[in-house]
């Protein structure tokens, strides 16, 4: 027997209790005569007093930082006075009788019983020491809980847990794939999947009206601080349903989850709120709003049509519009931090920032000259801007001006504060576009994804202008990230074949890619929805981290490598002669 009771688990009623404990030396202290040790395991921390000039306990002294011990001991009280009320074993400490090295242990690049500002490429090589930090376990500790939480709660709804593969067909989710050789059909490749959305369609032409599984999905896309090469949905979807009913599970799942797992969060608002795309973006600048503050964006486009500012009138002749947030109690910022947010709305593509700050001594600001007095009381009456408040106006291209608002709203959010970490603000985003026009490859793209039932009453649409089409799509939004993506499918393979044309796929890609489900479709397929939350993200917000590689064991770095094992890697001359596959190395 290795241990009798974990090192977290002793309390008062313990006391007298022969124990063995097996853990990691986390810290020791000598103190002529007696060494202390705080012993650690998963569930925590205890003291272990002994004498090391006594041979059987000399261990304690020798015994360096994570050296692996066993420690037969006898549980006490503390002293008076030595009591720790920080530490939940802090009343008691276990007096060593033997003391046994399991594994001594290398001095370690970093310390694990204290936070230091560890550099990043040092954590992820040593990624399985970083684990052993009290953070990371709690991060991971409280991610088995989310997904188990998901699991109970589909499960007795009557969802079933399906498995799908890994090495599938290309499914878009708008990124690129991550490709694998096939040996057996050389210079064929299966594609990674993006997600399990054809998979789950498919499951529901079988009719199993509810599915769902914690998937893992790849993604060859450049990694951010909520984006990860290979991340966790979890994916669900439903027959026979409407949006609503597919939101109400959704909401009915993180509401109680909130309730039951994360006692120190609270929600918003139950029910939750619901905005449509349009609206969310007028009013944010975003379609995935932090709903936790205010500071609204306004549209003065209407108080500034017959301005004299030239910048003002440009945008409105060019079809822009100009809008505003009022920043609370920002009206003494100097010239130096305004330009500063003049340089930040900049580097997201506005020409200028224009400023208004309603100082006690009067107005100021870099637009105090050419707004006129009764457009000051309009601004006013409309926002209710007060003394000691700043308005930041951008005019420009709508979307211009949403993104720099809504970038300057998310600034200011942090800057003063404004959102509460403790509160949870779950919404729904609906009625998303159908589809959005790329630029720099003149093509149509599928806003969420090509099998989106568009409305129906914008059918007519796709003939005459498609961007106005409007899809059943749907994200659920969480704090300023967007934490799911859904929407109800399309299930008649008419409708799916146009819009397959109208992003441009030939009769040939159409047939050579997505010939299965359009013929599946044609086998009695009922109508389906489904969503899919990104676990990685939520625990990341529900974990108050600032990435998602803190709630992922084995995440990759910036670069998308894995410092640890050092992949990818090249593979050996044998692999690739199996595969058939030369390589043609590009020189940079
Ligand atoms: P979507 O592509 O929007 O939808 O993804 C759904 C959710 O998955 C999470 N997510 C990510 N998390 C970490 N790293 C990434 N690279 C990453 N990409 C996405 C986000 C996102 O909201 N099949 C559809 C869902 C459906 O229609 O049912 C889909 O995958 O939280
Ligand atoms: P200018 O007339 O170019 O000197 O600009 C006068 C003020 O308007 C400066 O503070 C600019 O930063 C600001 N400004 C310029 N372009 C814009 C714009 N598109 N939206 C808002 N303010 C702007």
């Amino acid at each position: 027997m290795y241990k009798s009771h974990t090192c977290g688990e002793l309390r008062k009623e313990h006391v007298g209790q022969m124990v063995t404990l097996a853990g990691w030396v986390h810290r020791q202290r000598d103190h002529g005569g007696v060494t202390f040790i705080d012993l650690r395991d998963r569930y925590g921390l205890v003291q272990v007093v002994g004498d090391p000039s006594k041979p059987e306990l000399s261990v304690l002294q020798q015994a360096r930082s994570e050296w692996v011990l066993q420690v037969i001991g006898k549980v006490r009280l503390r002293p008076e006075g030595a009591e720790n009320p920080n530490m939940p074993t802090g009343q008691i400490e276990v007096e060593a009788i033997d003391v046994r090295v399991l594994n001594p242990a290398k001095p370690l690049p970093f310390m694990v019983s204290k936070d230091e500002d560890t550099d990043e490429v040092v954590r992820l090589k040593y990624r399985y020491l970083d684990l052993r930090h009290e953070r990371m376990q709690k991060n991971l500790i409280l991610r088995h809980h989310v997904v188990k939480f998901i699991r109970d709660y589909l499960s007795d709804r009557g969802f079933l847990e399906i498995e799908t593969p890994m090495l599938f067909k290309t499914t878009p989710e708008g990124a690129r794939d991550f490709l694998v050789p096939s040996r057996m059909q050389p210079g064929t490749f299966y594609a990674l999947p993006q997600s399990p959305q054809q998979l789950k369609q498919l499951l529901m032409v079988s009719g199993l009206d509810r599915y769902f599984q914690i998937a893992r999905c790849f993604r060859d896309e450049d990694l951010r601080g909520d984006r990860q090469l290979e991340f966790t949905q979890l994916d669900l979807e439903m027959s026979f349903v409407h949006r609503d009913d597919i939101l109400e599970v959704v909401e009915g799942l993180f509401t109680e989850m909130v309730e039951k797992i994360l006692p120190q969060k609270r929600l918003l608002a139950s029910p939750w709120p619901r905005l449509t795309f349009n609206e969310s973006m007028e009013r944010y600048g975003s379609d995935k709003p932090d709903l936790r503050f205010g500071m609204e964006l306004y549209d003065l486009s209407e108080i500034f049509k017959s301005s004299e500012f030239m910048v003002f009138q440009n945008a409105l002749r060019a079809g822009g519009a100009i809008k505003c947030i009022v920043v609370p109690g920002c009206a003494e910022y100097t010239r130096r931090e305004v330009d500063e947010l003049t340089t930040f709305v900049k580097e997201l593509g506005a020409r200028g920032l224009a400023s208004l700050a309603l100082s006690a001594e009067g107005i100021k600001g870099t637009a105090q000259k050419f707004i006129k007095p009764e457009e000051v009381s309009a601004i006013q009456e409309k926002t209710g801007a007060k003394t000691g408040d700043l308005v930041l106006f951008v005019a420009d291209k709508l979307t211009i001006v949403n993104k720099c608002l809504g970038g300057l709203r998310l600034l200011f959010r942090d800057r003063l504060n404004l959102a509460d970490p403790a509160v949870l603000a779950f919404a729904f985003v609906l009625d998303f576009p159908m589809f959005e026009w790329k630029e720099d490859e003149k093509k149509w793209d599928a806003a969420h994804h090509p099998f989106t039932m568009p409305k129906m009453e914008d059918l007519p649409k796709f003939n005459t202008d498609p961007s106005q089409i409007l899809s059943d799509a749907y994200d659920m939004v969480l704090n300023g990230y967007e934490t799911a993506s859904g929407s109800i499918r399309i299930h008649r393979s008419d409708i799916q074949q146009k819009v397959f044309e109208l992003l441009g796929l030939s009769e040939e890609e159409i047939h050579e890619k997505f010939g299965h489900l359009l013929e599946a479709f044609e086998y009695g397929a009922p109508p389906h929805g489904g969503i899919a939350p990104g676990i990685d993200r939520l625990v990341m917000i529900f974990a108050d981290e600032p990435n998602i590689r803190e709630v992922i064991a084995f995440p990759k770095n910036q670069a998308g490598r894995d410092v640890m094992a050092d992949a990818p890697s090249p593979a050996s001359e044998k692999q690739l002669y199996e595969l058939q596959i030369a390589l043609n190395l590009r020189k940079e």
